[in-house]
């Protein structure tokens, strides 16, 4: 089991603990060795999120082209009473829960309905989720934030085990930033820490017209643009590369085939690239790309098959007149569920 550090912020109810299994950061000298020697060349979407990073997805989230944050915020806003009803949940586990923003929506069921669930949020970045938190317990006089530093690939494990119904909210349309084959790993991964009683809640991403998806993915602002050129900014930071970002753009487009939008930086010229802590050049080609993230936009049927494949059935999928995006909330077939859970050793300190 790995150990966990915990750190009491001013605010005695965030709670945020890192999940010591190597830190977040300390494979990033590896993935960056790794994708840059592939062909073609390509970044864990992963590092994007410093600080710096994670504001700038906030802003957008609230870009007037990027419709899944606000299509996914209306759908929490009507649904969230009947879900938290329904669930029940003595602690809501979010995954990747940045701001917290849209969770705001199941928190205000909880208490409406008193139903007074701790809120554990999981995300790389430390210290979003001290922000967020710190905003919470002041909103909700009897919220307890309990944050985790982790990765959700590897560390789903490690977290603490719970007496209730938990709800694992995995939002903002997350879960297409995986490949197929993750994709169901993944969810594979949170089944596994799952018990019959517990929900899942998902928002995935539908496929659309290619304008508006393109639109979404560039917005006029630039913020899509600077969020994805951060990557090489955190690189320089972290290992000492000296990428300088005038020579690189933002890239994305819908690769309809595959039914996913593709983020890339391309090189604006020939250049080459000095990485001090790996002692590497990496040269680039006028017009050459680095993939940094993808984003699948998902027909119904795919939703449903790979929920089934990782062991879900879907209870509720709500969507907008419009079809832009789906919110499922799904249980474990019966039966197939964890019967215990392992809990990490807490540290009193
Ligand atoms: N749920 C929020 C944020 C979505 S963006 C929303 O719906 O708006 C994706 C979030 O996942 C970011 O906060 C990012 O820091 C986090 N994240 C990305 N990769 C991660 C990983 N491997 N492990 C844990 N968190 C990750
Ligand atoms: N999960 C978000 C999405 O796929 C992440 C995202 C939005 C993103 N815009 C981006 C990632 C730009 C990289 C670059 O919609």
């Amino acid at each position: 089991m790995d150990a966990a550090r915990s750190v009491s912020t001013e605010d005695t109810r965030v709670t945020i603990r890192e999940i010591n299994n190597s830190g977040p950061f300390s494979t990033l000298a590896d993935d960056v060795r790794k994708g840059f020697s592939r062909s073609p060349k390509q970044l864990p979407p992963k590092y994007f999120y410093d600080d710096r990073g994670s504001r700038l997805f906030e802003r957008i989230c609230s870009a007037p082209e990027y419709y899944p944050t606000r299509t996914e915020n209306a759908l929490l806003e009507q649904k969230s009473a009947s879900i938290i009803a329904h669930v029940k949940p003595s602690s809501i586990l979010e995954l990747g829960s940045g701001s917290s923003r849209k969770t705001t929506h199941l928190l205000n069921a909880c208490d409406q309905q008193q139903c007074y669930s701790k809120y554990l949020p999981f995300d790389v970045c430390g210290d979003i989720m001290v922000s967020a938190g710190k905003h919470l317990t002041c909103r909700y006089d009897w919220l307890e934030v309990e944050a985790h530093v982790g990765d959700y690939c590897r560390d789903l494990p490690a977290l603490p085990g719970d007496d209730g119904p938990r709800l694992v909210a995995f939002l903002g349309g997350t879960i297409g930033n995986f490949g197929e084959d993750e994709a169901l790993a993944f969810l594979r991964g949170i089944h596994a820490i799952m018990r019959d009683e517990d929900r899942l809640l998902i928002g995935a991403d539908r496929a659309k017209d290619t304008e508006v998806l393109h639109a979404a993915y560039n917005d006029a602002q630039g913020y899509t643009a600077a969020f994805n050129l951060n990557i090489l900014e955190v690189i320089n930071r972290e290992l000492g590369a000296q990428f300088n970002l005038d020579l690189f753009e933002h890239h994305a487009f819908f690769n309809e085939p595959a039914s996913r939008i593709e983020m890339h930086l391309r090189s604006k010229s020939d250049q080459m690239v000095y990485i001090r802590d790996l002692d590497m050049h990496v040269s680039f080609k006028r017009g050459e790309t680095v993939l940094t993230e993808i984003s699948r936009k998902f027909a119904p049927g795919a939703l449903t098959h790979v929920l089934d494949q990782a062991g879900f059935v879907i209870e509720r999928h709500f969507e907008p007149g419009n079809n832009y995006y789906s919110l499922i909330l799904a249980r474990p077939k019966s039966g197939t569920a964890a019967r215990y859970q392992a809990s990490p050793d807490r540290l009193a300190v």
